[in-house]
This record gives structure tokens, C-alpha cells and sequence, in this order.
């Protein structure tokens, strides 16, 4: 089969953020652009003009508009630079966590992974593409810096001319030397699920009558969820709403979270009657499936308390009944997961954003359990969060348990005490408003401490930084953090994968140790530190907005 050296011109606008490159599809449309990335990624892996020997690669995405020509142009640039095998999920399809445990089942090279996560997908959406590597999980940032170097210096890019691989049913195919294998992308990761978890005790608590409903926004989880909950768990047809992957996620948004999951939000908190009552609790995912929420009936799961909930009750789940190394949560986090490590006499370690801090954590043994607030959790059984993971841990737990959702967190606050959270987001702003506003909170740092604001108390600020304990490396600007006296605080950080002006997150935490003021609203027990907040920042003179876009 003959490969085809074409000329290219290089692009300067494809460096990847945490979560690989983001671009609109038109972008990824125009031409040459996708090659020039995907020849930069293979240059820089390879480090040599074709792949060593034996080379074999996951490759899938979460099914967004786009994935199919992309795979198939993915994998005549694979077969003209070398790589022996391509594993790609049937229908073209691959959950990220799903890709992150194929990668470490098969111990391939790496994988390439096709998503723009909770982004809207479409012809006006979102497209991305990262990689990861043989650990499953997202390249370090000296891989992704030098695909950035190198696709602005590209070129030529190769390419074989074949016709499209048959990517519908499971089998092999040859595209020149390469063999393209096409998997079934849910097995694997269903097997690993049930090698994790007490599915005997998950079969008999649905058996039972309690009733869940997870939503998978007609993104990538929709096959993944009807074969474990529904197939394997036994759990009534329809338990799975929006199921289907489409490549505009029916217009939805896929972000797992009270705003934009907002049918799930509506049957969970639905008005009580006794005919038809709420289900017991209710799960959404996101476009590529590493994300989850978690409800009960009228009732929302922080991220930073499910984190805890699943540390605290680990061992109920046959995965992690000898018990876990540790526990890694974002800065952002909320201080719940650490008050657990404590607890259990396990370290906790704080690291900057981004899940990619985490995998050195767990490649090292340190830790079992991670977390983010951003509806992100997982353990070291995959290098990813994963969201069905997070609601299979749940229903463990209440299987075992037999409390509700509800009753779980409030017995979970009663031992631990409640870190109140909560997080404000204000989207699509100016970057000059934006960055503005950052500097002119850091501007103050040194006047801040000691000083009081109503019952509250600086304690500290600064910009938070952290050194890697693995391997060294120094993160800095990582998110300016106010910490109050009594443990509350308030942290300011733009967000690094918005695709449209700056977002700005507001996180807000306070913590109540005492029991009889755990019923509180969150928003209302905020108010006070909102408040500052919005004073610290000049939010509304600087951005003009009166309300957060998304508050979670
Ligand atoms: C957001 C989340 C962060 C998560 C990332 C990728 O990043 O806040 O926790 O790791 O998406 O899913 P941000 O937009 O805040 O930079
Ligand atoms: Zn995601």
C-alpha cells in the first residue's frame, strides 16, 4: 500500500490543555489540521520516523460529531508511520475510562482518545482529540509540549490511500502492514467493574425494588450503563435514560451537573406522590463518561463529599477491602476526603487542578483514591475518573449499607462534620475582565491577613503551587486561595478548558461541625463568604454580571 508524504504547513494554535486539544469541529475540519496534530503526536512518541516494532494503540472516542472521519483518517496516518496494530472500539466508539483500562489490559503503547468531554458536540460544538500513555493515563505535559513544538514546525504528514475501515461490527482488518482490530468497547471495562465491585449484593438490592435512574445525556456511557446496570445488574429496562450516543448529544450539553442535566434533576426532585415516587437515586455522566453526579431523592451528592463518602467506606467494596494507600483531591476540593484520610491514618495529598496530577500519585502506590469537585472521581484501577465507577461504588455502598442516599451523607457529616461547598462559575467572559479581576485579588494578599470580615478572619492567602512528590516538578499559579480562621475558604481560578473568552470558578467552603445545623442550604450558609467574594473581586463593576452561569 502506498504512503503518501503530503506537504503541510504548520499551524501555532495546537497546543493541548489538561484534557488534550479542544478546538470547534470547523476547526478540526479545515484541512490538514487534524494531520498535522496527529503527525506531531506520532513524531514525538515515536521519536523516530515510524513506530518501533510492534506498536499497538487504543483508539475511540465518546461518539460527537466527527469521530468516525477522524478515526478513519487516524488510522491510514497509523499505517503509514508504522504501528503494527490498531485496537479501535466497535462503532468507533471508547469511553475515556473504558480506553484508559484497554490501554493497561493489553499493555499497549498508549491511546488515542477522541472527545471534547462535556463540551456540546455537533456541527457548531466541540472536538478534541488526547492522548495517553502506556499507563492509561493522560500524557505529561513534556509529551504534550512536545507535540505542540513539533506540530509548528511540520511538514509533510503521512498517510496511506485506503478505503474506510468497516467500523460496525467486531473483527480484523488489514490497512496496509497494520491490523485493525475492532473491540467491543464496553466488555472489558464491564469485566473490570465487576471484578471491583459487589455485583451479588448491587443484583439483590435492585431485586429488592430500590430503583435507580442514571442519565446518560446521549453521550458516551449510554452502552456502557445498559449492559452493567441493566444486563448485568438485572436493573428494569429504562433504568438508562437517553442512551443512545448521538453526535450532537440531542443538543444537550453533556455536563453531569445540576444546570445542564436538568431532566434527571427534574425526576429526582420531582413532587412526591405515593404512586409514582422519585427513584432512589439518580447518576448522570458526561460526553466521554469520566465524569458523574451522584443524587438521591431531593437530594445532590457533592463531589467532595461523594470523594469522602467512598474513602469512608471503602472496604464494603470487594476492590478495596484490604483497605486504600491514600487519597488525592484538587486543591479546589473540598477538605471533606481529608478529615477521612485522617481518620483512617492514610496521607492526603493536594494537588493543582487536572487529573494528570494524580497519576504519578497512584503509578507510585500512594494513593488509591482520587478526586475533584468538578463531578470527577476514580481510583488507581484505571489512570482516569471515571463516572460509572463512582455510581457503581454507590450502589455498592448501599447495597451494603441500606440507607438511603440521603441517610448515607448525613450519618457520613455526623462523624466527619460537613465542609459546606459550593462552586460559582461565571463563563464567557473577557479575558481582560477576567485576568483584571485576578490580579486585582492577588494585588491585595498582603494586606488581607488578620483582616475580618463579619465573623470571618483571614488566615492566610497565596497563590497556591505545588511540587510533585514523585518526580519533582514544580506547578505554580495554580489558584489564588483565601483561608479563613475557622477552616472556611474562598479560592479564584480561571478555568484552562473553556473554548469561548475566560471562565471564571468561585469556590466556596465552610465547615460546620455541628450536627444540628447540617440541614442548612448550602447557599444560604455561603452567603456570608459569597458575599466577600464578590467584594474581594469588584465581580459585578469588573464583569458586570449579577449571577454565576453555572452554580453547583
Ligand atoms: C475542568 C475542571 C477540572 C477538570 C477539567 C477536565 O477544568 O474544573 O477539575 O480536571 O475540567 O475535566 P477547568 O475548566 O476548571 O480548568
Ligand atoms: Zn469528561
Amino acid at each position: 500500500m502506498n504512503v503518501r508524504i503530503v506537504a503541510t504547513s504548520p499551524f501555532n494554535d495546537q497546543k493541548p490543555g489538561t484534557s488534550g486539544l479542544r478546538k470547534k469541529v470547523a476547526v478540526f475540519k479545515s484541512a490538514r489540521y487534524l494531520e498535522n496534530f496527529v503527525q506531531a503526536l506520532f513524531d514525538t512518541i515515536f521519536g523516530a520516523a515510524t513506530a518501533p516494532p510492534g506498536s499497538v494503540l487504543v483508539l475511540g472516542g465518546d461518539g460527537r460529531y466527527h469521530n468516525r472521519e477522524a478515526i478513519q483518517v487516524i488510522l491510514r496516518m497509523a499505517a503509514a508511520n508504522g504501528v503494527a496494530k490498531v485496537l479501535v472500539g466497535q462503532g468507533g466508539i471508547l469511553s475515556t475510562p473504558a480506553a484508559s483500562a484497554v490501554i493497561r489490559k493489553y499493555r499497549c503503547l498508549g491511546g488515542i482518545i477522541l472527545s471534547a468531554s462535556h463540551n456540546p458536540g455537533g456541527p457548531d460544538g466541540d472536538f478534541g482529540i488526547k492522548y495517553n500513555t502506556g499507563n492509561g493515563g493522560p500524557a505529561p505535559e513534556k509529551i504534550t509540549d512536545a507535540i505542540y513544538a513539533r506540530s509548528r514546525v511540520l511538514t509533510s504528514y503521512r498517510i496511506v490511500d485506503a478505503p474506510d475501515v468497516e467500523l460496525d461490527q467486531p473483527g480484523c482488518h488489514r490497512l496496509g502492514e497494520m491490523r485493525v482490530e475492532v473491540i467491543d468497547p464496553v466488555a472489558d471495562y464491564a469485566d473490570l467493574m465487576e471484578s471491583l465491585f459487589d455485583f451479588g449484593a448491587i443484583r439483590e438490592l435492585i431485586g429488592g425494588g430500590f430503583r435507580l435512574c442514571f442519565d446518560a445525556m446521549h453521550a458516551v456511557t449510554g452502552p456502557y450503563a445498559r449492559e452493567i446496570l441493566e444486563r448485568r445488574l438485572g436493573a428494569p429496562p429504562g433504568t438508562v435514560i437517553n442512551g443512545i450516543p448521538l453526535p450532537d448529544f440531542g443538543g444537550g450539553h453533556p455536563d453531569p451537573n445540576l444546570t445542564y442535566a436538568h431532566q434527571l434533576v427534574a425526576i429526582m426532585y420531582g413532587a412526591a406522590d405515593d404512586a409514582n415516587p422519585a427513584p432512589d437515586m439518580g447518576a448522570a455522566s458526561d460526553g466521554d463518561g469520566d465524569r458523574n453526579m451522584i443524587l438521591g431523592r431531593h437530594f445532590f451528592v457533592t463531589p467532595s463529599d461523594s470523594l469522602a463518602i467512598i474513602a469512608a467506606n471503602a472496604k464494603l467494596a470487594p476492590g478495596y477491602a484490604e483497605g486504600i494507600a491514600g487519597i488525592a483531591r484538587s486543591m479546589p476540593t473540598s477538605a471533606a476526603a481529608d478529615r477521612v484520610a485522617e481518620k483512617l491514618g492514610v496521607p492526603c495529598y493536594e494537588t493543582p487542578t487536572g487529573w494528570k496530577f494524580f497519576g504519578n500519585l497512584m503509578d507510585a502506590g500512594k494513593v488509591t483514591l482520587c478526586g475533584e469537585e468538578s463531578f470527577g472521581t476514580g481510583s488507581s484501577h484505571v489512570r482516569e475518573k471515571d463516572g460509572l465507577w463512582a455510581v457503581l461504588f454507590w450502589l455498592n455502598i448501599l447495597a451494603r449499607r441500606r440507607l438511603s442516599v440521603e441517610e448515607i451523607a448525613y450519618s457520613h457529616w455526623a462523624e466527619f462534620g460537613r465542609n459546606i461547598y459550593s462552586r460559582h462559575d461565571y463563563e464567557a467572559l473577557p479575558a481582560d475582565a477576567a485576568n483584571g479581576l485576578m490580579a486585582h485579588v492577588k494585588g491585595q494578599f498582603a494586606e488581607l491577613p488578620g483582616r475580618r470580615f463579619g465573623d470571618y478572619r483571614v488566615k492566610f492567602c497565596d497563590d497556591f503551587s505545588y511540587t510533585d512528590p514523585v518526580d519533582g516538578s514544580l506547578s505554580t499559579g495554580q489558584g489564588l486561595r483565601i483561608g479563613m480562621e475557622d477552616g472556611s475558604r474562598i479560592v479564584f481560578r480561571l478555568s484552562g478548558t473553556g473554548t469561548e473568552g475566560a471562565t471564571l470558578r468561585i469556590y466556596l467552603e465552610a465547615f460546620e461541625p455541628d450536627l444540628a445545623r447540617h440541614r442548612v442550604d448550602a447557599q444560604d450558609a455561603l452567603a456570608a463568604l459569597i458575599d466577600i467574594a464578590q467584594e474581594l473581586s469588584q465581580l459585578k463593576q469588573r464583569t458586570g454580571r449579577e449571577q454565576p452561569t453555572v452554580i453547583t
